[in-house]
């Protein structure tokens, strides 16, 4: 792959950072309702990782961790110390990953519908018949597929276009080798137990592919985090309850400034 491609970003408002990690196959576009609320008191910088998006790259990344390597090459070239990371799913890991090398540049860490252990052995056999998938019938066949477990039954017909617009979007290799990183993924649970800035975890109660009790079982991890979950939002709770995920956020970002 490039050796750290400069990610495609944008910075959005005033005030201490926040960093928002988007999921996969997706790009920076599901963040919207993010940037509107919480720009009017923070500088929100959203990207696109390595090969998703408007981040094109000669070969894309085949570890999560070489998409940390990328946020902080992205933090230093902006010349940002410490951050607020929000890492939702996929992006959750990956900023799992960057807290365990750079723990030194979190202010305080946000993981929402998302996991620290690795594929189960099932779930790993779903990632390779997906890249067949892509392979075989492109990004929008998996984008159909996965659709069900993206939002729930209750979310508008409007917003259900919308994420699988911005799937469909994805470069065949950027999606099929995310599939791979992410079924080679390590456990990481330790970073949880290791962490020494405030962690907020956030979870929804109609998501079907990170549970509430996965998020529950983060918190036993690392005890002193914060645990929110949202009623009535699937897995990207960022764009089926945006109200009550911006909120979390915000109060989460001001407690833990003082
Ligand atoms: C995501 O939303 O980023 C993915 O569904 C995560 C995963 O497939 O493990």
């Amino acid at each position: 792959m490039d050796h750290h491609p400069l990610l495609a970003h944008k910075i959005t408002g005033d005030g201490s950072p926040i960093v928002l990690v988007h999921g996969f196959p997706l790009d920076a576009r599901m963040w919207e309702p993010q940037i509107a609320a919480l720009s009017r008191r923070h500088q929100v910088l959203t990207l696109d990782l390595a090969s998703f998006g408007q981040t094109q790259t000669a070969t894309p990344p085949t570890h999560l961790e070489d998409h940390a390597f990328d946020i902080a090459h992205l933090l230093d070239h902006l010349h940002l110390d410490r951050v607020t990371l929000v890492g939702l799913s996929m992006g959750g890991y990956v900023a799992l990953c960057f807290a365990e090398r750079y723990a030194h540049r979190l202010s305080s860490l946000v993981l929402a519908n998302t996991k620290a252990t690795p594929d189960t052995p099932e779930a790993k056999h779903k990632r390779d018949e997906h890249v067949a998938l892509v392979e075989q019938k492109g990004v929008s066949a998996l984008a159909k597929a996965l659709l069900p477990n993206l939002l729930s039954k209750a979310a508008p017909e409007k917003l259900r276009e919308q994420v699988v617009s911005i799937m469909s979007a994805q470069p065949v290799e950027a999606t099929t080798r995310a599939l791979e990183a992410m079924r080679d993924r390590r456990d990481t649970t330790h970073v949880l137990h290791d962490l020494t800035v405030p962690l907020l975890l956030i979870g929804s109660e109609g998501d079907t592919l990170m549970p509430p009790e996965i998020t529950k079982a983060m918190k036993q991890a690392q005890p002193d985090a914060e645990l929110v979950i949202i009623a009535g939002a699937g897995h990207l709770s960022n764009l089926e309850a945006p109200d009550a995920f911006n909120r979390a956020i915000g109060a989460f970002v001001d407690a833990s400034a003082h």
